[in-house]
């Protein structure tokens, strides 16, 4: 399933983040910000468990986050949205896929994985700011569901229908979280209107 998430804050970051004339510091900046904006709608569901804590004043029974969370960013974009998340929750382990699609037939191909342990009894993030085929979004979630990961969140920045039909497809049991739904892609692979290539614009290469 897919959630939108269209608050005004998010889409007018998204715009800065679209303008060709923004700069690799400033894209770098904004992409952190938006990721940190969108935790805050992905986490909203996350488990509680009751806990007793002590406050300066009083005993308090409140509650505490329940479940581990794993963030695992798919090389090299989904690299800029993990400070913003992890300025929000400082306990994430963070995983690794590395990943890039192949320019003529558009495949990801995987040159690299790191995951934290026990990743069956934790919520995984798979971050990556561009759902275009949704080949590689796609890839990373098999990837994770073969090392045992149960829930998995799909939090990428721009996507288009393409990518979504083929998550949804593909992996049914997965939320799917854009801040932006595009409109179509071009004969290349890219996403129209979008903004450009995301790894390129935030690592300053071509
Ligand atoms: C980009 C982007 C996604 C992928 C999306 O990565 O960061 O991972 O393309 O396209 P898809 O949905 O059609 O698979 P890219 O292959 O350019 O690698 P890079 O981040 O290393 O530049
Ligand atoms: N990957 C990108 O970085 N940008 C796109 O528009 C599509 C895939």
């Amino acid at each position: 399933m897919l959630i939108l998430l269209e608050h005004p804050l998010l889409t007018h970051k998204l715009t800065q983040l679209r303008r060709k004339e923004t700069t690799t510091k400033d894209f770098r900046e904004i992409m952190e910000e938006i990721a940190g904006l969108m935790a805050y709608e992905v986490t909203k569901d996350l488990p509680l468990k009751s806990v007793t804590i002590t406050t300066p004043m009083a005993e308090c029974q409140t509650r505490d986050l329940a479940t581990d969370i794993v963030l695992v960013p798919v090389l090299r974009a989904g690299l800029g949205m993990v400070d913003g998340i992890t300025k929000l929750i400082p306990t994430a382990r963070v995983g690794h896929i590395g990943m890039y699609r192949d320019h003529r037939t558009l495949e990801p191909l995987t040159y690299y994985t790191k995951f934290p342990d026990n990743l069956a009894d934790a919520i995984v993030m798979v971050l990556d700011p561009m759902l275009a085929t949704g080949g590689s979004s796609g890839s990373a979630i098999q990837v994770l569901k073969d090392n045992g990961a149960k829930t998995i969140k799909l939090v990428c920045v721009v996507g288009v229908p393409e990518g979504v039909k083929k998550i949804g497809h593909d992996h049914p049991d997965v939320q799917i979280y854009l801040a932006a739904l595009d409109e179509k892609l071009n004969d290349n692979g890219y996403i129209l209107p979008g903004l450009g290539d995301a790894g390129d614009r935030l690592f300053g290469t071509s």
